[in-house]
């Protein structure tokens, strides 16, 4: 049943093109009810799903050369009485109107250069603020995430732009508020804690990690100095430690400086140096463990947890890091997917006595995008679901939604291969749930075949089992990264 092949087989090819058109800009804005609906959306299944990802892939004719560079555009899915309302917005930052205003690109990006060569480019250090990574819902705001400067405040009904955020004066003006905040929840308080970070990088670099309560009340605040250039895009938490993955690389800024290469260009994943995994104490703001292990790379990590004095961690981890060249477009980029780096689930144990750290692979098939019960964010867990290859195809493109039970291995599967992607996917917990994966998973799929998306919900339990619920969209939404759930209704 399986479809063997090999690297850039035809299949492969006809795939990777698939993929490409899910980079085609969507420059519409919608608010419509969602009528065309196959199966029935649990009635109990109330709230919202925001998400977030790049929106446009060229300012006036002008193409951007990396994902990362396009400009925020968030999406609301909103589910009430079993009938789901559809909303995207673009977030109106300050670079989006100016280039939208200009009818041309303005600003260098992770990976874009300004047209017109490296004159248009020398000396200029300043980044747009796409707020294209992230979306959370916090003290009555939708916050779109961007990991290099403030976040920008959303209305949570109309998706309009109230302007950068500085969380109640919390943040000092374009301070980076990481796209990839915790929320921990203490079981025996109900309360929740929004758990962030952010890095200064200049001659040297400051991390700084807020915790912050449901009415934007500063709770804890701590800022250590780290070494070299930290690029920390994820973080993991328990109830006593903040735990960071920092990364080997190198940079050389002079090409950067003077307008020759995009800063991603500049980036090197150094293989001969160790990864350090800074070990940061909540309670006791100066106390830091650094405590190196093999060089890996990671985006994402699915969650961290103690038991008897030691510490779990488990991430996707890649042994060496996404190569940019500005001068291809990644729209066309015929992808060696036998050169790509893969992302494989691996557990770490860390002895904080003795400071040292062991890991073990517990899975092999690409994954990326974890998600588990949000409650158990800090503690032991057992389901976690993440998308993943489908490996019946050779291709390591996103095209499935694994679940893994971590207590027995047990996997389940959920593909749209071969000419459909799948986002980052969303558990929701099911009101009075009697397990911890009773609810929903819900993915936003590119379905290149019919050049359209749509929102599927699955039932958690059994991923195997034909979905809930499948809604589908009248246009494409571009491949996105991250999203969140929230039980609030803003119809
Ligand atoms: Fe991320």
């Amino acid at each position: 049943m399986s479809t063997q092949v090999t690297p850039n087989s035809p299949l492969q090819s006809e795939i990777i093109k698939a993929w490409q058109k899910g980079y085609e800009s969507q420059p519409n804005e919608y608010s419509y009810w969602i009528s065309d609906i196959e199966g029935q959306v649990p009635p109990e299944l109330k709230g919202t799903f925001f998400r977030n990802g790049p929106g446009l892939f060229e300012i006036n004719g002008q193409p951007i050369a990396h994902p990362f560079d396009g400009d925020g555009m968030i999406c609301a899915f909103s589910f009430k009485d079993g009938n789901v309302h559809f909303k995207n917005k673009f977030v109106r930052t300050e670079g989006y109107v100016k280039e939208q205003t200009a009818g041309k690109i303005l600003y260098r990006g992770f990976g874009t250069q300004k047209p017109g060569g490296w004159l248009k480019n020398i000396f200029d250090l300043r980044f747009k603020n796409v707020a294209n990574t992230s979306v959370i819902y916090w003290h009555n705001k939708i916050l779109a995430l961007w990991e290099g400067g403030n976040p920008y405040h959303l209305d949570p009904a109309t998706l309009d732009t109230k302007g950068l955020d500085t969380l109640n004066g919390i943040l000092k003006p374009n301070q980076p508020f990481s796209a990839h905040p915790k929320i921990f929840y203490n079981p025996e308080t109900q309360q929740k804690i929004l758990i962030n970070f952010g890095v200064v990088t200049n001659l040297s670099s400051q991390l700084h990690i807020w915790e912050i309560d449901q009415s934007e009340k500063l709770l804890a605040t701590h800022q250590h100095q780290l070494s070299g250039f930290p690029l920390l895009h994820d973080m993991l938490i328990t109830p006593h430690y903040y735990i960071f993955f920092h990364v080997p690389f190198k940079i050389k800024p002079l090409p950067f400086l003077f307008g020759q290469k995009s800063i991603a260009e500049c980036l090197k994943f150094d293989s001969q140096s160790q990864t350090k995994l800074l070990v940061i104490s909540r309670q006791s703001p100066h106390e830091m463990k650094i405590i190196e292990t093999d060089p890996f790379f990671v985006f994402h990590h699915v969650n961290a947890w103690e038991n008897e004095g030691k510490l779990y961690l488990d991430s996707i981890c890649y042994d060496s890091f996404f190569e940019t060249d500005s001068s291809i477009n990644f729209r066309e980029d015929d992808l060696d997917l036998s050169y790509l780096p893969k992302g494989q689930l691996l557990r770490f144990e860390i002895d904080l006595v003795q400071e040292q750290v062991s890991y073990k692979t517990l899975e092999t098939t690409p994954l990326e995008m974890p998600i588990i019960h949000p409650e158990k964010q800090g503690y032991e867990y057992r389901y976690v679901y993440l998308n993943c290859a489908d490996e019946s195809t050779g291709s390591i493109l996103q095209q499935g939604i694994r679940k893994i039970d971590m207590y027995t291995g047990d996997k389940q599967d959920f593909s749209v291969a071969p000419y459909g992607f799948v986002t980052e996917p969303m558990f929701i917990p099911s009101p009075n749930a009697s397990t911890e994966d009773d609810g929903w998973v819900l993915t936003l799929v590119y379905n290149a075949a019919e050049h359209c998306s749509e929102l599927v919900v699955l039932d958690a339990r059994d991923l195997t089992k034909d979905p809930v619920a499948k809604l589908k969209l009248s246009h494409p939404i571009p491949h996105g990264f991250h999203g969140h759930w929230t039980n609030q209704l803003f119809l």
